[in-house]
């Protein structure tokens, strides 16, 4: 059967053989052996309601086998036998080009080049998943396959419930992942309905279909890199010799040491899982890799004496780094950590003194001594980073919930008045007021012909685009303005491209718009082939995150989660091609609401005019939501934007003389 036929073709005729996992394959953590037995048995009617009864008995049995070994019924027997990666969009058998383009999304995200876990259909952060099962994904494909472009697919947590009838206008697909009645959105809570196989994490982009691979997240980690050195170096000094130290190889934690290198300092990554580093390491993402910690020392002393720009990647656990180094007095100028704390009890961190398999088989069998020595190794990472910062270090939070769970776990990790971290989120110091304020973020693009040369040609007119606005930049974005620039002169060079061939830049609204618009034209002329745009939920006005997205907000909403919400039903109106909106993304389930879209890019006229009003209320809408809250920089740029666009009209906050507030209680 041909590939188009399997994918017409959904579920099979006849019962697949079952399948055995390809050598070397990076599997996901066994879940948690969470539900009773009449829940079990639940899960086992949920899973076969996708199969005709005359499979039942056998795929019973299976499936029950799955979920006792794995926490979690994948359905592997289903998964397609073809090679799963993203082809030219001319090989998808649609009769909608915009569906096909979401199928080759849909195969990127599992692509194992790309994907962390790809036989269980997870995409990065250890539980980011693009479908909850392999029959998910055989029926949406086939949805895609089928559907015209009056119609719309539905999809609750990867199960697609169908194709409803409606408009040209209107979105391909509408995705939710993991929402949840308020009061049910407990960690445990995830691992039960999951477990059920009735919600699933989508993380920010897994879920949406629009991670693009580390690439995707280096451009956002340079920046932080580069401006955390900003902060720290004196006039004149360079990056050049002094130190990052993180952990994590992962998804998107792989992205450091190529972001350390383009920001030219010298990044250690702890990481340990061998799998995940050798695989970095093999992909080139990163230089050197050591597993063992008096080579390492050698080997950072050697660079800082000859200030090389290099990255290393450790083999074994980061407290391990951060207590040696206090020993050796290894000075490190800025820390940080991308472990994945948003999901701690469930492999997201592995505590020091034990070793990768006895942490798993840890959490497989004493889940309560597991998240004990997990609590236990924070506090004394906790504990280690201090004595750092003593000494001068600079430690940001990046976003992973490391201070969330440190002062969980009773480590010292607050400020004076007892709610506030003594150390701020990255948010907070550098993306939040230096970028989300003013309207940039994680704009990106893939070219859907899977041609390299697409890639070169698109960088070329966004790089043009940008200095043509740069020209009458304000003064305020022109430090952005040529950071932006500069990565995407140089992208090609720092060869990042996994998976699709894709783009990621930095952008405001008027970047964005012009930039997706030259692309616009160029495939209506042909020189170029169809392109998708659309961007990380990490994002201006994607995401609402107390703790990361919106850490910056201080007027009392950012425990409120309206900006996502309207968000991704006003992007759904206004052109998007596809939209989603996620319960969990990188601080934990329960923490964060985000959402997104994608938006195909055909060369009509429609597609342009669907360009720019989607992308001006895409960014605008968290502009007008950080000025509200009186950050300066958004009230700058809101009102900047109301200049340009008279339809626009926002409500701006009158500012208090906050003397006038001290005596009133
Ligand atoms: N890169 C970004 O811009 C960004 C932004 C916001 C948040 N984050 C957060 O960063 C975290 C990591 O994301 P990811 O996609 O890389 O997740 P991931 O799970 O793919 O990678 C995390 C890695 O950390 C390793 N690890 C765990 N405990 C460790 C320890 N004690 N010592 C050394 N290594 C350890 C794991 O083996 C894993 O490979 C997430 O919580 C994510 O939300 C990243």
């Amino acid at each position: 059967m041909t590939f188009q036929e399997q994918i017409l073709q959904g579920l099979p005729d006849k019962l697949p053989a079952k399948k055995t996992h390809p050598e070397n394959a990076n599997r996901a953590p066994i879940r948690k052996d969470i539900l009773n037995k009449e829940e079990k048995q639940l899960a086992i009617q949920n899973a076969l309601r996708y199969f005709p009864k005359d499979w039942h008995k056998e795929l019973a049995v299976e499936f029950a086998e799955e979920l006792q070994c794995l926490g979690r019924i994948y359905m592997y027997r289903f998964k397609p036998d073809y090679e799963m990666h993203a082809r030219p969009i001319s090989e998808y058998p649609a009769k909608s080009i915009q569906a096909a383009a979401i199928i080759l999304m849909i195969q990127n995200n599992l692509d194992p080049a790309v994907a962390q876990h790809p036989e269980e259909l997870i995409t990065y952060g250890g539980n980011g998943a693009v479908f909850q099962n392999w029959a998910q994904y055989l029926l949406t494909v086939q949805y895609l396959a089928l559907m015209t472009d009056e119609q719309t697919l539905h999809m609750y947590s990867g199960h697609p419930m169908g194709l409803f009838p409606s408009s040209k206008n209107a979105p391909r697909v509408v995705v939710s992942n993991g929402l949840m009645i308020p009061n049910y959105s407990k960690p445990d809570d995830w691992e039960k309905f999951n477990a059920l196989g009735v919600t699933q994490y989508g993380q920010m982009t897994a879920g949406s279909f629009m991670y693009i691979g580390p690439q995707g997240i280096v451009h956002g980690t340079t920046i932080t890199i580069m401006n955390a050195f900003r902060k720290i170096l004196k006039k004149g000094e360079t990056s050049a010799g002094k130190i990052f130290l993180t952990a994590g190889l992962g998804g998107m934690s792989g992205a450091q040491p190529k972001a350390g290198n383009i920001a030219g300092c010298i990044s250690i990554c702890a990481e340990v899982n061998s799998k995940a580093a050798t695989k970095r390491y093999e992909q080139g993402w990163v230089d050197v890799l050591i597993d063992n910690l008096d080579t390492l020392i050698l080997r950072v002393q050697k660079a800082q004496k000859n200030k090389e720009i290099v990255s290393i990647a450790f083999i074994g656990n980061v407290v391990d780094v951060w207590e040696r180094f206090d020993k050796e007095n290894i000075y490190i100028h800025i820390g940080s950590d991308q472990t994945s704390l948003h999901i701690p009890w469930t492999g997201g961190y592995y505590p020091v003194d034990l070793s990768y398999e006895e942490s798993n088989d840890l959490l497989r069998n004493k889940p309560d001594t597991f998240k004990e020595k997990v609590q236990e190794s924070l506090s004394r990472h906790a504990a280690s980073i201090n004595k750092h910062t003593v000494k001068g270090t600079y430690f940001f939070d990046y976003g992973n919930a490391f201070l969330l769970e440190a002062s969980r776990a009773g480590a010292d990790v607050m400020a004076e008045n007892n709610i506030d971290f003594k150390y701020p989120s990255y948010i907070q110091d550098i993306l939040g007021p230096m970028c989300f304020d003013y309207g940039f973020g994680p704009f990106r693009w893939v070219c859907t012909s899977g041609k390299p040369e697409d890639l070169k040609t698109t960088d070329l007119i966004a790089m043009q685009v940008l200095k043509k606005i740069m020209q009458n930049s304000p003064e305020e974005i022109q430090l952005q303005m040529q950071d932006n620039i500069t990565w995407i002169q140089n992208a090609d060079n720092h060869k990042m491209v996994v998976g699709s061939q894709a783009r990621i830049l930095y952008a405001d609204a008027e970047g964005r718009t012009k930039i997706a618009a030259a692309f616009n034209k160029a495939i209506a002329s042909k020189e170029i082939g169809p392109v998708v745009i659309g961007r990380d939920h990490h994002d201006v006005s994607g995401t609402d995150s107390p703790y990361r997205e919106t850490s910056n907000i201080y007027d009392g909403s950012k425990f409120t989660a309206d900006m996502s919400i309207h968000n991704v039903i006003g992007d759904s109106f206004r052109g998007a091609t596809w939209v989603s909106i996620h319960n969990g993304g990188g601080v934990g389930w329960g923490e964060v609401v985000n959402g997104g879209f994608g938006l195909l890019l055909d060369g009509t006229e429609a597609a342009d005019h669907r360009l720019k009003n989607m992308l001006f209320y895409d960014v605008n809408n968290g502009i007008a939501r950080r000025s509200w809250a009186r950050n300066k920089e958004a009230l700058f740029a809101i009102k900047r934007e109301m200049e340009r666009s008279p339809n626009l009209k926002v409500t701006l906050p009158n500012l208090v003389d906050e003397n006038l507030l001290k005596n009133l209680f």
